[in-house]
């Protein structure tokens, strides 16, 4: 791969021309407003404008109001003939005032209506499932397709933190304001970082802390018996609580404005509450007692499922465990816990139906967990653009139409994404991966946002140097490679949401049998006649009922069931015709030529725009696409060949199957 310096992503120099060039006043007071100040001298040193205008002379103003009704992070632009105006009632707000100026350049100082900016949602959180140390399968980051982590080096923290600090000034000017520093699964030496340790996340927090971010910790639930202080972490123990008040005192004498812990609990071999016979709000709770007085906040996650089931035993549904587990659990949660809920029932897959957890528990705090880091959706070498997922599981109504939004149920709690961040010059490894960070940013800040839309806001941003030559150009081919690029990936991978057929471990290409005699309850059922899994009520492992109305009806029958997720609730025989008029086959075998033909389509037109786009980047990407191709059409020959001989159905139109 070619090597480039560490890329300025959204935030070119170039992006800051608008602000740079005029006389500019920043008035206020504290850390973020000095931040603040800081991005104005560096814009006017670069173009020429003045950072030290005062109140009277200058064409922008930016002030903190206290007082002000924007909210902490809200803020209002003025833009009249004269001067444009950024007010807030704090800090924060300034600060993502001034991202907002930035992103939208010269318009910024065009006469204008006022508005108003607040975020829909108060917790906007990255989690990295950064290892400290190299581990031996995972790696580093694991699930990471970026490079090694960007906080641990050799072991600890690494010691030189500037591209933290150009990384949180990133996050920041998406609008993310959280961040845990380490993977969910809490190996032997980051069980440590809660204790003795904790002075490397302080040097962490303190170059996220500029930029609004707040530090979160992913912690072992069985710390206090693995680092050998007791003999039990039963949460109901009362030196065990004793030991997590103490634990949590120390972090916040460190860092006071620590944001709180992860947890992945009785999940994929961690440890938990189960152990002890106790809930999982018994062990939330414990947690959150020790953290409730220094204002923190447990995100305690419900993946939780058994992985360790019989492919044989058919009454078992990996799918429904998350729902079972936690929506009996409704109302018992302390008032500073948030459910951590993945977006669908299974795990990150190209398409799933929006998990029912996240509308079962009216009385607890939920935030929704999706995967920026594409574990399923190519790795980073596919180009994939997440947002038109993401915006789709945000409209969703879990109790239909007049009901609320996914969006708005998760106001109390958040969203949250796995990061796809590493130390790549790129930050994301595929260039173009760039774009699912900074949507999921700014779709966390307006979940009504427009996908595509969104993707355009962070070509135009990062693109910014190379729109001198036939910006039409390079806009036009941007988006013909970025919108559609997800429904593309669906077509050449597992069809109709059936999901998986990926190679075992680590995940990448295709295997249609890969998960199918395993444990983990990921399986497909194709036999000669037909495929899927059968979750209806009626007579199959009853998922369906645990939507709300209209819903649960809707999935329930295949006459009502759309199409894009047939096969994850019906098990239909491969003749059966679906919504579209085509049979379940003859889909199968039209969109993974289609697929493989779109992928073609792309490669070219990003090809013609060799002349626009800056060498490093152009070649990466270029580079990328020629693996996308060979993959996709792996997944296509392994796809139509599987189903092929399995079904016995010849295609309608004689292509090539092998
Ligand atoms: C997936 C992923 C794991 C990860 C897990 C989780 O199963 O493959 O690497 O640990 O999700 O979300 O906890």
């Amino acid at each position: 791969m070619t090597t480039v310096e560490t890329d300025p992503a959204w935030l070119p120099d170039e992006a800051l021309r608008g602000v740079g060039t005029r006389r500019v006043c920043v008035r206020g007071e504290g850390l973020l407003v000095d931040t603040v100040r800081a991005e104005v001298g560096r814009a006017c040193h670069k173009f020429g404008g003045s950072d030290d205008a005062d109140d009277a002379a200058c064409d922008l103003l930016l002030k903190v109001v206290a007082g002000g009704d924007e909210g902490p992070e809200g803020f209002t632009v003025t833009r009249t003939a004269r001067r444009t105006t950024l007010t807030a009632a704090a800090p924060a707000g300034l600060l993502h005032g001034f991202f907002h100026l930035v992103r939208i350049g010269e318009a910024a100082f065009t006469q204008g209506p006022d508005e108003t900016h607040r975020p829909a949602l108060a917790l906007r959180m990255l989690d990295h499932w950064d290892n400290v140390d190299v581990h031996p399968v995972m790696g580093q980051v694991e699930r990471g397709y970026a490079g090694g982590s960007l906080f641990w080096r050799d072991g600890r923290a690494r010691g030189d933190l500037s591209r933290i600090r150009a990384y949180a000034r990133l996050l920041a000017s998406c609008g993310i304001n959280a961040l845990a520093v380490n993977n969910v699964n809490v190996h032997a030496s980051e069980t440590r970082l809660l204790t003795e340790r904790f002075t490397e996340v302080a040097a962490i927090a303190a170059e996220l802390r500029p930029y609004g971010i707040r530090t979160h910790l992913s912690v072992n639930f069985a710390a206090p018996l693995l680092l050998g202080d007791l003999d039990t972490a039963d949460p109901l123990d009362e030196g065990v609580r004793a030991w997590w008040r103490e634990a949590a005192d120390r972090v916040y004498a460190l860092v006071p404005d620590f944001g709180g812990f992860v947890v992945k609990a009785d999940s994929e071999g961690q440890p938990g509450p189960f152990a002890y016979g106790r809930s999982h709000a018994d062990g939330a709770n414990l947690l959150a007692g020790a953290l409730a007085r220094h204002g923190g906040t447990v995100h305690w996650r419900a993946f939780v499922y058994d992985h360790r089931q019989d492919w044989r035993d058919r009454s078992t549904d990996r799918a429904r465990a998350a729902y079972d587990h936690f929506a009996p659990l409704d109302g018992q949660f302390a008032d500073n816990v948030i459910l951590q809920v993945k977006h669908g029932p299974m795990d990150f897959q190209v398409r799933e139906p929006v998990s029912p957890v996240i509308g079962a528990l009216p009385r607890t705090r939920v935030a929704v967990e999706l995967q920026a880091t594409q574990e399923y959706t190519g790795q980073q070498r596919h180009v994939c653009a997440l947002a038109p997922m993401w915006s789709e599981v945000l409209a969703f109504r879990p109790e239909g139409e007049g009901g609320p939004t996914v969006g708005q149920l998760v106001a109390g709690g958040g969203l949250v994404a796995v990061a796809n961040v590493g130390d790549d010059p790129f930050w994301t490894g595929h260039p173009l991966a760039q774009a699912n960070l900074y949507s999921y940013g700014r779709l966390a800040w307006d979940p009504t946002a427009d996908a595509d839309q969104l993707l355009d806001e962070w070509a135009e941003l990062t693109f910014t140097p190379d729109l001198t030559g036939d910006p039409e150009r390079l806009r036009s081919g941007l988006r013909a490679v970025l919108h559609g690029s997800w429904a593309t990936y669906e077509k050449y991978t597992a069809p109709l949401g059936v999901g998986f057929m990926v190679q075992p471990g680590h995940h990448y290409g295709p295997s249609v049998d890969g998960y199918e005699y395993s444990t983990w309850g990921t399986y497909h059922f194709a036999d000669r006649d037909g495929i899927g899994v059968d979750r209806s009520r009626a007579t199959g492992t009853g998922y369906a009922g645990q939507y709300a109305k209209p819903w649960a009806d809707t999935y329930e029958r295949v006459e009502s069931c759309p199409d894009e997720l047939l096969l994850f609730f019906h098990h239909v025989p491969y003749g059966h015709v679906l919504h579209s008029g085509k049979t379940v086959v003859q889909h199968i075998y039209d969109t993974h030529f289609e697929g493989v033909e779109e992928v073609e389509a792309a490669r070219e037109v990003w090809a013609a725009l060799a002349d626009l786009v800056s060498p490093a980047r152009h070649t990466r990407v270029a580079e990328l696409y020629e693996e996308q191709l060979r993959c996709a059409r792996e997944w296509r020959d392994q796809i139509n060949s599987y189903f092929l001989r399995k079904s016995g159905v010849p295609d309608a139109h004689g292509r090539r199957i092998y």
